[in-house]
């Protein structure tokens, strides 16, 4: 694919990685992704913003195999899907200088061991001219790594975001056309790898919206020709309330758990709670994720195995813990068969959950009707819960 126009004098450069199914050897796939770089030609000087994954350094040699000169690569993000290309460009042009804040300088040596004098170094709020064109840097750590930064083209009023924004699509679109599409990507996005983080995004979003962008040029998925209803997204995600919403987490080994998980999802559906439910044997960890943004309960069904959860419920416990959603209530349900103390394992792998934690429920064997009693009690509750709180 060649470069792609998005105004005068502004490119998208980049590889589409339609068979990628794994980022990270962690987070699925499910529609590939892809790595965006962005070219902008000033009356004096050439810009290009970011690489991209190694692995597909030669589409973006080839399509800049006509650009005889460039005299910046700004890099945002030291992670190696947009910096791990960054030897090969040098290689191409030698005059180049790497542009980026020193948090991000030290990362690019430490992986790359890239040389000192390759840098030029900048500072939160610098400014620098391309000519007819103005950029400006901006510290946003935490969208994705401690170090990220932003970029703002004055004139255009683009803003270069790199992973803020971003969304793990391979998409023949230049731009967002498609929104509700882009909309679930760039929420499941949001789940795994920004939520952990939304106070400090929470603050980036107000400067975003300072700088009122005509487009938002991120480096995974489409470009957003219309920024406006992404970034109200982002408002949404990381402070407005959860949802009248439960996700239900569960494993069963011989039916005991699975049979409480349905009765309570059941009755939760009667008590007009909306849910997700997820056998975790085989569940995609992403689609979690994004489930969990908005969810106001999460419910952990786990039967007892050497006196703790499964390991797939753990599993899932630890990933809900580390992505800090905003659930407000938690709870267990699930089955032994002859001890342990299971609901208080899993309580104890939950310390970043701001949650309240409603009484388990754990039986043992085959739930009985006085069990199921319990459970339709805790649908209830929780409920009510929701309704306290006037969740929609
Ligand atoms: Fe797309 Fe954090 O790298």
């Amino acid at each position: 694919m060649h470069k792609r126009m998005i105004k005068e004098d502004v490119y998208w450069l980049g590889a589409i990685d339609w068979d990628r199914h794994l980022f990270d050897a962690l987070i699925p796939l499910p529609e590939g992704t892809s790595y965006n770089s962005y070219l902008v030609y000033g009356s004096e000087k050439t810009v290009l913003f970011d690489t991209v994954d190694p692995e597909k350094k030669d589409i973006l040699l080839e399509q800049l195999k006509d650009v005889e000169k460039i005299d910046y690569i700004v890099t945002h993000h030291a992670e190696q899907d947009h910096s791990g290309s960054l030897p090969f460009v040098l290689e191409k042009y030698p005059e180049a200088k790497v542009v980026c804040m020193a948090k991000c300088k030290s990362m690019l040596i430490d992986h790359l061991q890239l040389p000192e004098d390759c840098f030029k170094e900048v500072k939160n709020g610098e400014e620098l001219s391309l000519g007819n064109k103005t950029l400006s840097f901006h510290f946003m750590p935490w969208v994705h790594w401690p170090e990220t930064m932003v970029s703002w083209l004055k004139e255009d009023r683009i803003l270069f975001s790199c992973d803020f924004f971003g969304s793990h699509l391979a998409t023949s679109d230049l731009f967002a056309t498609d929104k509700s599409r882009v909309y679930t990507l760039a929420k499941r996005y949001y789940a795994e790898i920004m939520m952990p983080f939304k106070l400090q995004i929470s603050k980036h979003i107000k400067k975003v919206r300072e700088f009122d962008p005509l487009m938002i040029c991120p480096s995974h998925g489409p470009v957003y020709n219309e920024p406006g209803w992404i970034i109200d997204a982002y408002d949404e995600w990381g402070s407005g309330l959860p949802e009248n919403k439960a996700v239900v987490l569960y494993v069963s080994m011989h039916n005991s758990t699975r049979l409480m998980v349905e009765h309570l999802v059941d009755e939760l559906v009667n008590q007009g709670v909306s849910l997700r439910q997820f056998d975790l044997i085989g569940a995609d960890i992403g689609e979690i994720a994004l489930e969990l943004v908005d969810a106001a309960t999460i419910v952990i069904g786990t039967p007892t195995l050497f006196g703790g959860p499964h390991p797939n419920v753990a599993y899932a416990a630890f990933v809900a813990n580390i992505l800090k959603p905003k659930a407000k209530f938690a709870t267990v349900v699930g089955s032994k068969g002859w001890g342990g103390k299971v609901a208080e394992r899993l309580v104890e792998m939950l310390p970043n959950l701001q949650a309240e934690i409603l009484d388990p429920v754990i039986c043992r064997g085959l739930p009985t009707d006085e069990v199921k009693q319990s459970l339709s009690g805790l649908a209830e509750q929780i409920a009510k819960k929701h309704q306290e709180l006037g969740l929609k």
